[in-house]
């Protein structure tokens, strides 16, 4: 073998370097793209660790004493409605009441041919009238799930703020109103 001829290449040499692409590829390259990004995830939720909003005055690390549940005002008797259409809100509690597509515990008191002698309110014609005005001898699918609609009352605090007013509030605002003006 003279001095410039090439080397013959070194087999020994030639399965080392392919272990070693095997192992970059395979091993290192993925480990270290789960770290990078494993370790931004980590900063990001250190940097975070005073959520605000959601769970006023806590941190995900505090546990605040849950709130107590709303209970069912006892013997306040049926609430008047606040227009003619609003579901009447539930004046007793429902708790445990059974109501599946087998059994609707609450048609066993407020069904047509049950409430009076329970002492119950029938349920209203509408719930027998099916959407293309038609009066079934049964509650209608539509009317079948009453909390669909019809919820106990609560002492709970309202989540949301509404300004609502009853019509009569209104008529009253407005009538003095307008005495107010005629006197200007
Ligand atoms: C054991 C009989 C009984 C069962 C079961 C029952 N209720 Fe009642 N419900 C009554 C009685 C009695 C009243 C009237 C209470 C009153 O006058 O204070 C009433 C009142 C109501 C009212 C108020 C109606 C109005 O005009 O204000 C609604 C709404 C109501 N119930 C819905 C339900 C729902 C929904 C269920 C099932 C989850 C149910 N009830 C199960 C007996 C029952
Ligand atoms: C799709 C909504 C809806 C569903 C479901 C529903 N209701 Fe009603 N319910 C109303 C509305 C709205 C009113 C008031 C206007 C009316 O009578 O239609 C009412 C009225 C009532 C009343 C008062 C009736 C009266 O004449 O004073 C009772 C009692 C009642 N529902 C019980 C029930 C029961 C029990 C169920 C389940 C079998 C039920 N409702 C399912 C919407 C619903």
């Amino acid at each position: 073998m003279t001095e410039d001829s090439p080397t013959p290449p070194d087999p020994q040499r030639k399965r080392d370097e392919r272990r070693v692409f095997i192992f970059l590829v395979a091993f290192l390259f993925p480990i270290m793209a789960v770290a990078i990004v494993g370790s931004y995830g980590f900063v990001v939720w250190l940097s975070h660790r005073h959520p605000d909003g959601l769970r006023p005055g806590g941190t995900l690390y505090e546990t605040p004493s849950a709130p107590p549940i709303a209970g069912v005002p006892k013997d306040s008797g049926r609430d008047v409605r606040n227009y003619p259409e609003q579901p009447p809100v539930i004046p007793h509690s429902i708790r445990g009441y059974q109501m599946d597509l087998r059994y609707n515990q609450c048609l066993t008191c407020h069904n047509r041919n049950v409430a009076p002698d329970v002492g119950a309110p029938m349920v209203s014609v509408t719930h027998y009238t099916d959407r293309t005005g038609q009066t079934s001898a049964e509650v209608t699918p539509g009317r079948y799930f009453c909390t669909q609609c019809h919820v106990p009352q609560t002492d709970a605090e309202p989540l949301v703020d509404s300004d609502f007013m009853p019509i009569e509030a209104v008529i009253e605002r407005e009538t003095a109103r307008q005495a107010y003006g005629a006197s200007q």
